[in-house]
This record gives C-alpha cells, structure tokens and sequence, in this order.
C-alpha cells in the first residue's frame, strides 16, 4: 500500500486489515491529492465493486470552527439530492474513527487545471465546450437553490472519455462563512476565481457568483493563466474588488467577439449585471457554439501521467476476506469471525476498542488465516458433545454412586 496512507497521520486511528486501510463501505489505496479542505483518496468500494475518490475533511477545519462538520454533513446531504451527469456523485458521508468524510464518484482523468498545464491554452471551440458542461451540471444545482461557490479550474474534471465533472458542490458553502475562509489561509489556495461579492459577504453568493467563477475559468482555458493574479491574497483581493475583469483579446488576439462579449457579461462587478445562472449562461453557450459541442481531447492516460498509475491496488482475494469479514458476505472464516466481531463493535463504540487493539487483533487474524485453515465445523460439534457427555458422566457419578 502507499506509504502515504499507513503515514498520514489524518488516518492514524482507521484500522489496517492486510496492509490496507479499511474504512466501511471502502478500502483505501491510493493518496490522489491534497486541497485546501481536505485530503482525496482513492478507495475500492467493498459492496459496489467500483473505485471511489474518498475526501476526508481537515482536522484544523474542525478544530476551528466545530460548527464546521454539521455544515459539511448537511450540504454534503443536499448536494447528494442533485444527481447530473457533469457533477460528481455523491454516494454517502460518514464520521468514523474520528474522520469524517465523502465518499464520491472517482474520475480517471485529470482536472482542467492540469489539462492546461499538460497542453497550454485550449482552442476556443474546446474551452467553450468544457464550460457549457460545468454550466450545465451547475444549472442543475441552481434550480434547487444550491450554488458552488468554489468553482475553478482544480474542481473542473475531465475524464479518460472526456466527460465533464463539477467536484466539490456544496462543500465550499458547508465549509464556507468567513469564519472558515479567514480561519484557514490554506481554503483560499486559489482566490483567482471568486466573485468580488464573495469577498465582502460570502453569504450573499448566489448563483450568479458561480457565473463569475465560471467565466474567470474561461479566461483560464483561454489564456492559460489566471486573469487576475498578485503577489497575496489581500493583493488578488483588492484587484477582484477594484480593478474592470481584464479584456481576454489583450491576451489572446484570435478570441471571437462572441466570446469577449460573453466573458465581460459574466464577469460584471455587480451580480445583477450579470448572467444569472447556469442555465442561461449554458444557453449562450449553445448558442455560440452553434448547438454543437466540441468533442474533447480525451484526457492523459499515458505513462507518464502519476494519475493514471494505479499505485498497488488491493488484491481481489484481500478485497474478498475485507468483505467477509466486515459486510458478512459469503461464508466468512471461522478464523475471521474475530475480526468482524471487532469491526462492528469498534463502529458503534470506538471509546471501548482503542485502534492499537484493533490492529492487533486485525493482524493476529490475517497472521492465522495465512498460515492456518480454520477448524473445520464438525470438530467443533464433537467437541461440545464430547464435553457434555463427560459432564453428565461425572454428575452422574456424583450423585448416584
Ligand atoms: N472525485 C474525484 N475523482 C478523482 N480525482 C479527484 C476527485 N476529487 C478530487 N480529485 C483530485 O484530488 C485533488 C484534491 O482535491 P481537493 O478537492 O481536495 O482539492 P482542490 O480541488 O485542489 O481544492 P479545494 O479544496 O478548494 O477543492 C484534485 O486536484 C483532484 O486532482
Ligand atoms: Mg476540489
């Protein structure tokens, strides 16, 4: 397994099973990434047998504002609700072993961050068509109240396929309140995106401030690099709150005037100025693109690329004894009626098994299966009627003779 994830002390009290982490429903494998709220795993899901991207929420973020994790369940909970092919899916959150995490849809492909890093700026017909996908899964949001609010090229993600995915919905707001923002330096990694209201009231963040976001994600694709940069985030800050969205034909001089044209009406300081939503901005989209998407370059899956490089999967034979013994599928061992007893117990009650204990037994367990086969069943029944008949014999004894 990744030394990462036997390391990261994030993770210290999730028990080993086999060498692999096995947090219910999943078994971690692979570190993917670190962001300002969290650190992304990639994890097998034990009952749907498909790889999931696993993010677990900072310890400081709770440290600093307990109020933090209710947030993070409950917009998590709503995002769930929002189901769209070009949003990433949620499937469950859980708190368990003092983590708490997401458990998510996994993209095999690369953010749009890297996309442009790997290929420099994009051609304007595939910009467009990576945007009008975002737009179109953050319609889907919109229509139910629920906004972003931390859209940028790191949480845009193109699949192996050239799918469009938003990540992250809801997290940004469940994290979000100033409290948070100015709490951990960290969050504002990328502050090159927000809208100027943001800054002043995240509160007050509708769903025109994901347009704001989306359209500085088009000058991005575009242009390569961020439309307004600065030296700090009090720098960037002032910059978004003073200065008019630069013209992209500055940068680029083939940019269409369509494009121009709609870049400047994302990106309007006052929200009502703006584009309203996804929707409507996907509609301009469509329109530009003249109803037809651009097919996308399919993302990198060569060798080179650190995120295509499956790093130690676990075994199919792990996966099926991590099953057994924690779900009860098939016909576990008799060897790991232990482990599951343990693994259930601990779930419902950590303060009474401490995770040292855990591991222990966890191991002494794999340690047996490994070198042993369990005692076959009937050895075991003779062995109970064994005893009882000496019991009854020597009660017998006893009381008649
Ligand atoms: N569902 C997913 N599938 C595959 N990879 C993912 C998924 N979600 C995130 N990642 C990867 O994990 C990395 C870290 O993600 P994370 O969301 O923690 O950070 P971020 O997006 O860079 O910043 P932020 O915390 O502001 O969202 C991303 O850059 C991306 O490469
Ligand atoms: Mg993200």
């Amino acid at each position: 397994m990744a030394h990462e994830l036997l390391s990261d002390p994030l993770l210290k009290g999730v028990p080993v099973f086999d060498g692999f982490k096995v947090l219910k429903p999943c078994v971690l494998y692979e570190l993917v990434g670190r962001g300002g709220m969290g650190v992304v795993y990639r994890g097998r899901h034990l009952s749907l047998d498909i790889d999931v991207a696993v993010k677990f929420l900072l310890p400081d973020l709770e440290q600093k504002n307990p109020r933090v994790i209710a947030r993070f369940q409950r917009e998590a909970k709503i995002a769930a609700h929002v189901t769209h092919q070009n949003l990433i899916r949620v499937f469950s959150i859980h708190s368990r072993f003092n983590v708490h995490y997401i458990v998510m849809e996994y993209v095999w492909g690369e953010t749009a961050k890297a996309c442009v890093k790997r290929r420099g700026p994009l051609p304007e017909r595939e910009a467009l068509t990576i945007l009008l996908e975002a737009a179109e899964g953050l319609a889907a949001a919109h229509v139910k109240n629920i906004v972003h609010r931390d859209v940028k090229p790191d949480n845009i993600l193109i699949s192996a396929e050239g799918d469009v995915k938003v990540a992250d919905l809801g997290l940004a707001k469940a994290a979000g309140e100033q409290d948070f923002l100015t709490a951990t330096g960290a969050a504002m990694g990328t502050p090159n995106f927000m809208p100027p209201e943001q800054w002043y009231d995240t509160r007050s963040v509708g769903p025109a401030g994901d347009v704001y976001a989306l359209g500085a994600t088009l000058y991005f694709l575009l242009a390569g690099r961020p439309a307004i940069t600065g030296s700090s985030q009090a720098e960037i800050m002032s910059r978004i709150c003073s200065q008019p969205f630069p013209d992209v034909r500055r940068e680029i001089a083939n940019v269409s005037s369509d494009v121009a044209l709609l870049l400047r009406r994302c990106t309007q300081k006052k929200p009502d100025e703006r584009i309203q939503n996804g929707r409507e901005l996907a509609e301009e989209l469509l329109r530009i693109l003249g109803g037809e998407r651009e097919r996308l370059v399919q993302a990198e899956t060569g060798t080179g690329s650190r995120r295509f490089r499956l790093q130690n999967p676990p075994p199919r034979e792990t996966i099926a004894r991590i099953k057994s013994a924690l779900l009860g599928t098939g016909s576990p061992k008799a060897s790991e009626q232990p482990l599951r007893r343990y693994l259930i117990k601990h779930a419902q009650d950590r303060s009474k098994l401490p995770a040292p204990l855990f591991s222990a037994v966890a191991a002494s367990v794999s340690a047996r299966s490994a070198t042993r086969d369990p005692i076959p069943l009937w050895v075991g029944i003779l062995s109970v009627i064994t005893a009882l008949v000496v019991f009854l014999l020597v009660l017998g004894t006893l009381f008649l003779g």
